[in-house]
């Protein structure tokens, strides 16, 4: 039986490639973006790229909003018949020091990187034990674990979701629900509004990190690779 895998923030960046790796090996993906506009685009590009536009369903949700992603499970759910995975990997961030940061700018980071994690967990769960099991993916950061200068919120944020993680994986290990985050270094995206091809040709690729989310995916049931890290081999010198 094919794979269903909801994927926060799935019409670009990593999200994207996520979607379009899973899609490739057969799975059937529900992605979501914050505009009608960006998941149609999505949703139409990833359909013609694994040829079986079935497989693949775009909805709008915002994941600061509890009955947004609800609703955004449910959809899925009743799209293609239940739910195995949910990749958590919407997520904002800005570089501002905490004496310029306004409240809503904060509010924003916290709201979408970890309330927003726990409101799409809460919808997914009762999906996830209905199959019998499954995955649930965050897309941490390494800011997480190496606070810097302007990150504050970001990086904690991020602190928070980890630790959020390992707490998850601890309660749900025994419905056959696997937890893991992932610890991405800097990915060339347009994240934190930079330009994906920024000539940063250094930087991992969204398809990088994909390709990771997906290996852990497919990992065998007696194995969980809870916590992990990837970052660019090479990065600039200082
Ligand atoms: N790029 C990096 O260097 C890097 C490094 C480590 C970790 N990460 C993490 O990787 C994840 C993906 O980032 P990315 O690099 O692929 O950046 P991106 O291209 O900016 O993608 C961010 C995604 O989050 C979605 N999003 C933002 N606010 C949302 C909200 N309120 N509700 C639902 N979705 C929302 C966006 O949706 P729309 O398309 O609708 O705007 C977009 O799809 C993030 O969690 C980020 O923290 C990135």
């Amino acid at each position: 039986m094919a794979r269903v895998t909801l994927i926060t923030g799935g019409a670009r960046g990593i999200g994207y490639a996520v979607a379009d790796a899973l899609l490739r090996q057969g799975d059937h993906v529900a992605i979501t973006a914050t505009t009608t506009g960006g998941v149609m685009r999505a949703e139409h590009a990833l359909g013609a790229a694994c040829g079986d536009p079935g497989r693949i369903a775009g909805l709008v949700c915002d994941v600061r909003d509890a009955a947004s992603v609800e609703l955004a499970m449910r959809t899925a759910v009743e799209r293609f018949g239940g739910l195995d995975a949910l990749v958590n990997n919407a997520g904002v961030g800005v570089g501002v020091p905490i004496a310029e940061m306004p409240h809503d700018e904060w509010h924003r980071i916290i709201g979408v990187n970890l309330t927003g994690v726990f409101h799409c967990c809460k919808a997914a769960i009762p999906h996830l034990r209905a199959r019998g099991g499954g995955w649930i993916v965050n897309v941490s950061s390494l800011a997480g674990r190496n606070p810097f200068v302007g990150g504050a919120a970001y990086c904690a944020s991020k602190a928070g979701l980890n630790a959020f993680s390992e707490a998850l994986m601890q309660e749900l290990r025994y419905d056959n629900i696997r937890v893991t985050y992932v610890m991405p270094g800097s990915v060339a995206t347009e994240f934190s509004g930079r330009e994906a091809g920024d000539g940063a040709d250094w930087k991992l690729l969204p398809e990088d990190v994909a390709q990771v989310i997906v290996d852990v995916m497919n990992h065998p049931a007696r194995s969980l690779p809870s916590r992990i890290e990837i970052r660019p081999s090479q990065p600039l010198r200082k």
